[in-house]
């Protein structure tokens, strides 16, 4: 089995050993059936098709997912543990749709690298340079699995070439494909000279790897018909001549992505893959945060929370928190001081997500990811820590790109729709802006398709009917400044003012010309697009 080849000796080895990442991928290529072979490959699952199996379990928990399973997309993000020799991998899943942006983005502040999957026949597609250009911003290192190889594929230089030239970002193979579409019997692992190859007859069988020394070994042919052990030495030696060797360093800065070759469903290339995360991945990395970055190793435990989910079971109107742990070794039981109100919490039960099951967090360590049950006090950016009022940073909110205005359908269930809208604010799905002037509620999101979620979703979890209907305004600011600037600026603009869950004050307009005017009528009074969550 697999060893740890710590990149930093120096850390404790539970630390070194945790790889924390999320996969990135245009929708149908292929994410799930790969987290499910991770799992199998991880020993946390015993039969592929269980994700998709308890998926189906958990959204007759949470029955708003009905709508994920008919359009067939992926509205919430969840994480799971699982080892993988002596590596701890902990996979956190982004929402794949476009229209849950924000939700992704808050994801991959909670992770340390990504895999980038694509679909041979289709390249590069919108959804994954998105995604990509998010990853690029905290300089992420990516990891590349090309899969659907046992389909008609595009040449291989051709899609080396096109994530080069789209994403800017130099490609290594590290495995090679040999044949194409049907007939592509596996890949020549480039890293460890190995012949892998794959079964077709059995989609769960791990891949036969057969020690291969170099292309002039005889132990080539017994494997691989002539004419394709022809191309594929004229392949890699134009591979080897045209395209950068792996540097280490570089995939770790976000500069190299090296790329594999597999088909998901056939579980082929996926143990390469694996094994690629753990050598060339990195381990927990430091996490910036104000006055001071904190590092993984040190002794105290500090944790973000990156998202939270409501009424996962709606019977017990409970709420999780995703903590990513960013230093130290936490411990059942454990009170650590909530920062923001300054208050201790015990945690006593966290969750561990292994595979989709629950489980009760014994300990975690730097790099993991646990939930914690609670009431509502833990809000996303919250940071915990074991006294220090340290505030981790970079966990931004955006103003949304639409907005509605938002009405019970029973006019006497005003109160309850600003719980359940309230609520929904502090989940991170939607901003909810309470106007200075008249009643009802003004709702923002980043995609149209999230107010048809948060409409079914108040139905089902509160019973409360809703009606979405367009709003005079499109655009929304928070509205930052000296008390006194800000006070007479909103005393002269009451009709555009409203605050949001957290009571911060809100600019509402239609006109991108309005935020010009004020900002230079108002020099001392900044209109923000985004804010910090804290
Ligand atoms: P996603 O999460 O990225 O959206 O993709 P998902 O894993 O659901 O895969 C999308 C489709 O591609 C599925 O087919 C899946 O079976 C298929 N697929 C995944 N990996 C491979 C592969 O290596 N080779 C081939 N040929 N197909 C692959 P589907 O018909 O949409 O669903 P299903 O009926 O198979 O579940």
């Amino acid at each position: 089995m697999l060893d740890v080849t710590p990149n930093r000796p120096d850390l404790p080895s539970e630390i070194a050993r945790r790889r924390t990442f999320a996969i990135i991928s245009h929708p149908d290529a292929g994410k799930t059936t790969l987290t499910e072979k991770f799992l199998l490959y991880g020993g946390a699952i015993q039969m592929a098709g269980q994700v998709r199996a308890k998926g189906e379990a958990r959204r007759t928990r949470s029955d708003f997912m009905q709508m994920e399973k008919d359009r067939g997309i992926s509205v919430s993000a969840s994480a799971m543990s699982f080892d993988f020799g002596t590596f701890r991998f902990n996979l956190v899943d982004t929402p794949g749709h476009s229209d849950f942006s924000e939700d992704t983005y808050r994801t991959l502040t909670a992770v340390d690298a990504a895999v980038m999957v694509i679909d041979g026949a289709k390249g590069v597609e919108s959804q994954t340079r998105k995604l990509f250009e998010v990853c690029r911003l905290r300089d992420l290192p990516i990891l590349t699995f090309c899969n659907k190889m046992d389909r008609e594929s595009r040449d291989t230089f051709d899609i080396i070439d096109e994530i080069q030239e789209n994403l800017a970002i130099d490609v290594t193979p590290a495995s090679w494909p040999i044949g194409k579409g049907r007939d592509f019997i596996g890949c020549y692992d480039m890293l460890n000279d190995r012949l892998e190859l794959m079964d077709r007859a059995d989609r769960n069988k791990v891949a036969e790897s057969i020690k291969i020394n170099g292309l002039d070994d005889p132990a080539l042919a017994e494997h691989v018909p002539a004419e394709l052990v022809e191309q594929l030495r004229e392949e890699l030696e134009m591979a080897r001549e045209l395209l950068p060797e792996l540097n280490p360093q570089s995939v770790l800065e976000g500069h190299m992505t090296p790329i594999w070759f597999g088909s998901a469903i056939n579980s082929f290339g996926v143990r390469e893959l694996m094994e690629g995360i753990g050598t060339y991945g990195p381990e927990p990395q430091p996490q910036s945060a104000l006055p001071r970055q904190i590092a993984p190793d040190e002794d105290k435990v500090t944790g973000f929370v990156f998202k939270v989910q409501a009424n996962m079971d709606p019977k017990h109107r409970d709420r999780v928190a995703f903590l990513r742990m960013a230093s130290g070794h936490f411990r059942r039981g454990m009170k650590l001081t909530h920062v923001r109100s300054k208050k201790p919490m015990t945690i006593s039960a966290p969750v561990l997500f292994l595979a989709s099951d629950r489980e009760l967090a014994e300990e975690a360590w730097a790099g993991d990811i646990i939930g914690i049950p609670n009431h509502g006090q833990l809000r996303i950016g919250d940071t915990l820590t074991e006294g220090e009022a340290l505030r981790v940073t970079g966990i931004p909110s955006f103003a949304p790109e639409l907005l509605q205005s938002c009405r019970a359908g029973d006019p006497m269930k005003a109160k309850h729709l600003e719980k359940a809208l309230m609520q929904f604010a502090e989940e991170g799905a939607a901003k909810v802006f309470k106007p200075a002037f008249g009643s009802g509620f003004i709702v923002g999101v980043v995609g149209a398709l999230q107010f048809e979620v948060l409409g079914s979703r108040i139905e089902l979890e509160y019973g409360l009917p809703v009606r979405f209907e367009a709003s005079q305004f499109t655009s929304a600011r928070w509205v930052t400044g000296p008390r006194d600037k800000v006070d007479a600026f909103t005393a002269a603009n009451k009709a555009h003012i409203a605050h949001d869950h957290d009571g911060d004050i809100v600019y509402l307009t239609r006109l991108q010309w309005d935020i010009d005017r004020i900002e230079r009528d108002y020099p001392d009074v900044t209109l923000q697009a985004t804010k910090e969550m804290m």
